[in-house]
């Protein structure tokens, strides 16, 4: 599928099976999480721009290089988002955070915002978005929609799980913005859950249920 980026890397791999067991305490799942996401940030940020400084050793002078541009932006989908925002600021503790809140609509099933908070200088930063599971897509559509009028210089969507059916309506919607995910599942169902999936992640994090 163009425009997925599938990390198969085995860490990640094995923490997404032990997740995903039903008997996993909220205590284990939340410390996975948060191992996953560090793993998955070390590939999301491959690509990040660099730069040549002038530095010191207690040698002698080099050249040496440097992450280039302003900071990088991790915006959480609340709720679920914040246990992936967790891991990734281990490993990039310098970036900024955006926050989006949206709920369904019981009527007419759309998401609603109630919350969005952004750094500023949005159209100096790479974005990456995250929420752990894109299953109908419809809040990821949204929060990407909103984003960009704020004209980013670039934006990525980062998952745990996935599944064809959340894919094609995210890029349907935004074909121009690259899913990095752990795993397609391999369907919806009636409720909007991904099968086999892992339950409702944001219970599963927070221990709500
Ligand atoms: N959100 C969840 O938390 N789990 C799913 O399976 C789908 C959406």
């Amino acid at each position: 599928m163009s425009n997925v980026h599938l990390i198969d890397h085995p860490l990640v791999q094995h923490k997404l099976t032990l997740m995903r067991r039903k008997d996993a305490s909220t205590n284990t799942f939340r410390r996975l999480l948060n191992e996953l996401s560090s793993l998955m940030a070390y590939e999301v940020t491959r690509d990040m721009a660099m730069q040549d400084i002038e530095i010191e050793t207690p040698l002698e002078t080099m050249t040496s290089k440097v992450i280039d541009g302003k900071k990088l932006v991790f915006v959480s989908i609340l709720r679920a988002g914040n246990g992936i925002l967790e891991g990734m600021l281990n490993i990039v503790p310098g970036a900024r955070v955006g926050h989006v809140g949206l709920y369904r609509d019981p009527k007419t099933l759309t998401a609603v915002e109630y919350y969005f908070k952004m750094p500023h200088d949005m159209h100096e930063r790479d974005i990456v978005v995250v929420d752990p599971m894109l299953a109908t897509g419809n809040s990821a559509i949204a929060a990407v929609e909103r984003l960009k009028e704020l004209s980013p210089k670039s934006i990525k969507f980062v998952c745990l799980l996935t599944c064809p059916e959340g894919i094609a309506a995210f890029h349907k919607s935004h074909p121009d913005v690259p899913i990095y995910t752990a795993a397609i599942d391999r369907q919806l169902n009636d409720h909007g859950y991904i099968l086999p999936g892992l339950g409702d992640a944001g219970d599963r994090i927070f221990g709500t249920k």
